[in-house]
């Protein structure tokens, strides 16, 4: 019963998504899930797009309560095809970029981004491991990161983040969806600034925390050349 009821409530939202997809398809972009065999989960999950309403909604909070979209230069650690660098220049960031280990949705990200016009000079995106990049990110103030990795490469991440504020000092964010390594965040010196739990409507089994962190005293300025 519950199952029935949570489909009907979803409706209105699954038909949205089911035309859009396939008006996307249609154009020849891909945003399917995936998984690339060439890495294991040692080093990274599958791609699975942030649910967008989720996104817009914490991302609004992000805006309103601690860094304005206007000031922000944001960074997806594991953008996959691309669907959040793309949602984040709809709300108006004047800077996007990011990382992602796999080649092959490398490729398509970047395919999606021209087949709908999306492709700027400033968005610096990197095929890489999110764990061996370093001055690469001295250029964001926002880090994005939606359950991407294992907790070593996490705590790797979020370390050269660390660096990164030391080399280059300013006020930055990192923003967790669905936050299952939370406590490495804490014990690599990360405060929590704000935590969000959601439930799904008749699924009251499925919680999903999404947090936002920052480092203890870190400087106001936000120190990005937008
Ligand atoms: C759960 S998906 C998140 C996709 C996107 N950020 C979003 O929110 O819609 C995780 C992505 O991280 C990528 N990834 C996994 N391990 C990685 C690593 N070590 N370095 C960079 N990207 C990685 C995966 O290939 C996948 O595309």
């Amino acid at each position: 019963m519950n199952r029935i009821l949570y489909y009907f409530s979803c409706l209105p939202s699954r038909i949205y998504w089911k035309v859009k997809g396939t008006i996307l398809r249609w154009r020849g972009c891909d945003f399917a899930d995936f998984r690339d065999p060439s890495f294991g989960f040692d080093v990274g999950y599958q791609y699975r797009s942030t649910p967008v309403r989720d996104f817009r909604r914490l991302m609004k909070r992000v805006d309103r309560e601690f860094l304005p979209f206007e000031q922000m230069a944001f960074f997806d650690a594991g953008f996959g095809k691309g669907a959040i660098l793309i949602e984040g220049m709809k709300l108006g960031i004047p800077q996007v970029g990011g990382v992602e280990l796999s080649e092959s949705m490398f490729a398509v990200c970047n395919r999606n981004l021209e087949i709908l016009g999306r492709k700027k000079e400033n968005t610096k995106l990197y095929q890489a491991n999110a764990a061996t990049l370093t001055t690469q990110l001295d250029d964001f103030n926002l880090f994005y990161m939606s359950n991407p990795f294992p907790e070593h490469v996490v705590k790797q991440f979020a370390l050269s983040i660390i660096d990164s504020t030391k080399r280059k000092p300013r006020k930055f964010f990192i923003v967790y969806f669905h936050a299952t390594l939370h406590q490495t965040l804490i014990d690599t010196g990360f405060k929590l600034e704000y935590n969000q739990t959601r439930k799904i409507l008749f699924k009251p089994e499925i919680i999903t925390y999404n947090k936002i962190y920052s480092l203890p005293n870190q400087n106001t300025n936000t120190g990005i050349e937008l």
